[in-house]
């Protein structure tokens, strides 16, 4: 299948290049910049774009494998990328005088007579720029920058083909060779026509075929599996969580049931019903050796007295590996068995695998190292069959093998459960609290509608939940006054969980699920609304 290799200097937006491209079909794959491009790397390529980074060229910023240059491969280099390729190519990258950042008008200055002068590139060259925004017969658009360098002195052979309004190059094209560069960011939804430009690289330029569909995908998944695992166990460790079912679903629908071992931990700081919500699906789906093992009160008694949220988190990631480790050896399968996990794209760049040299670890402290994961990687008996997927498209490949709506459209929920949701110390009875306000919160969301997009409240916020507060606060029921607790409802909408905007709700909504919620659960005598976007908040309250 073609595919465009994208090299990731630690941009927060390399993602969102794969993102456009392969929403237009095109397979992609995210690496590591200094990535050696060797034959197995470069089998396929179409073409290589060289992505943005938070390092400056002349500080010893990442640099790629000099056989880019030499692969006669095209290259698109995006903002730290374009300076890298002008840098390596003998020109000048220095600071700018002010940094530059959002909106920024490019005018494409030079098109009229792109490779007139008898360049090498001149039909590649016209077929790229033809891809810019046209206004009014210019090429002039809005794009989006986000730079504090820029190109002082352009490499031999590279030529301005588009100034930005502050009079820096924005458009670069080698007039010899397949090499394109931007000073903005295609990929943003805020940069005009962004997509039309990557398009007009990926189509125009490289000629990549549009390979990429969910159907082609599982197929090759589903053989792929059943050759590498032959008839060895595999083993899933399930969250209940969407990517650990679709990933299930995925064994289940490539290798014989009896196969494939399913685990699930019952740590009691599930949600309401979760369990046997869990259950249910997975043996919808054709499970047959489905391990469910409560282990509620070993967590809860090892909880006790703690307060303190990386003192919970500690033990709670501790004691996971301890009784996961103790359940599968009970389970008593042979050395050869593979362990599955549904690893996603997402949360290799996360742990910082994917990027360069300053890899920005964004988001390490919520993937805990597990000693059996780290064995079994080591025997290279590992299978992360999700491992190229956005979430999005988890959910896609979800439906195709037989997942349900319903626990495909699941909020996201935190591995330590509800033990990062009940502030001080986690109790069994606080457990139950939240879990009840929880649930009615989750299916008010499912039940009510946004008069503006006509979708559920739940299908229009990213995740929502409800968090148990350390305080009591006095009010009156009937006659009598109550000391309840406060529990405060939180939800967002979001694309990734790295940044986040609170749900605007209609007042009256919030106003009814309230009064539920304190109506039924008598043990609360509050309920707020958290109004904090992140940043500065997070998302949990930990
Ligand atoms: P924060 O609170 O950091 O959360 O803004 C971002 C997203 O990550 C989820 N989250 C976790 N997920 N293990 C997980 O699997 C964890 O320890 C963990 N902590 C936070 C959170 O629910 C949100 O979706």
């Amino acid at each position: 299948m073609d595919k465009i290799v994208i090299l990731d200097f630690g941009s927060q937006t390399t993602q969102l290049i794969g993102r456009r491209i392969r929403d237009m079909g095109v397979y992609t794959e995210i690496l590591p910049g200094d990535t050696p491009l060797d034959a197995e790397v470069l089998a396929e390529t179409r073409g290589i774009i060289l992505s943005g980074s938070p390092e400056s060229v002349y500080e010893n910023g990442a640099a790629p494998d000099r056989a880019v240059y030499e692969c006669g491969l095209p290259l698109l280099g995006i903002c730290y990328g374009l300076q890298r390729m002008n840098y390596d190519q003998g020109g000048l990258v220095e600071p700018l005088p002010r940094r530059e950042y959002g909106r920024i008008g490019v005018t494409i200055t030079e098109a009229e007579d792109a490779g007139n002068g008898g360049a090498a590139n001149a039909a590649a060259i016209r077929r790229f720029l033809e891809g810019f925004p046209l206004n009014n017969g210019t090429r002039r658009f809005t794009a989006w920058m986000s730079h504090g360098d820029t190109l002082t002195r352009l490499a031999p052979g590279f030529r301005a083909y588009g100034l930005s309004d502050t009079g820096y190059p924005a458009v670069l094209i080698h007039e010899e060779r397949p090499w394109f560069g931007l000073q903005f960011h295609p990929e943003v939804t805020h940069c005009e026509g962004g997509a039309g430009i990557l398009r007009a690289f990926v189509f125009a330029v490289c000629g990549a075929g549009a390979g990429w569909t969910m159907e082609r995908y599982v197929q090759e998944l589903r053989s792929s599996l059943a050759e590498r695992v032959g008839d060895s166990p595999v083993l899933l460790l399930i969250s209940g969580g969407v990517d650990s079912t679709v990933a299930g679903a995925l064994l289940l629908a490539a290798l014989p049931p009896d196969q494939v071992h399913l685990m699930y931990m019952d740590t009691g700081l599930m949600r309401k019903d979760e369990t046997k919500t869990v259950k249910a699906a997975l043996e919808k789906l054709g499970a047959r050796h489905l391990h469910i093992v409560y282990c509620g009160e070993e967590f809860l008694s090892a909880l006790k007295g703690l307060a303190e949220p990386e003192a919970k988190r500690k033990v709670i990631g501790d004691l996971f590996i301890t009784i996961q480790e103790r359940e599968v050896r009970a389970l008593g399968l042979p050395d050869s068995y593979f362990l599955a996990q549904g690893t996603l794209y997402t949360d290799l760049i996360e742990s910082g695998k994917g990027v360069g040299k300053k890899a920005q670890l964004i988001k390490s402290h919520h993937n805990v190292g597990s000693p059996l994961v780290d064995a079994k990687r080591r025997a290279g008996r590992i299978l992360e069959p999700l491992d190229r997927l956005y979430k999005d498209e988890v959910r896609r490949l979800g439906a195709l093998v037989g997942v349900d709506q319903e626990v495909l459209r699941r909020h996201p929920f935190p591995g330590p459960g509800l033990a990062v949701r009940i502030l001080g110390e986690v109790t069994a009875e606080k457990c139950d609290i939240l879990r009840e306000a929880d649930a009615i919160f989750i299916e008010e969301l499912k039940s009510r509608r946004s008069a503006e997009t006509g979708n559920s409240f739940y299908d229009d916020i990213w995740q929502a939940f409800a968090v148990l507060l350390p305080i009591r606060s006095v009010g009156v029921a009937g006659d009598v006054r109550k000391y309840g607790w406060v529990l405060a409802l939180r939800a967002i909408t979001s694309a990734d969980g790295m940044t986040a905007d609170v749900y605007p709700f209609p007042a009256a909504d919030l106003l009814e699920i309230s009064t539920r919620i304190t109506n039924t659960v008598k043990d609360i005598g509050r309920v707020t609304y958290d109004i904090s976007s992140k940043p500065p908040a997070t998302i949990e309250w930990e």
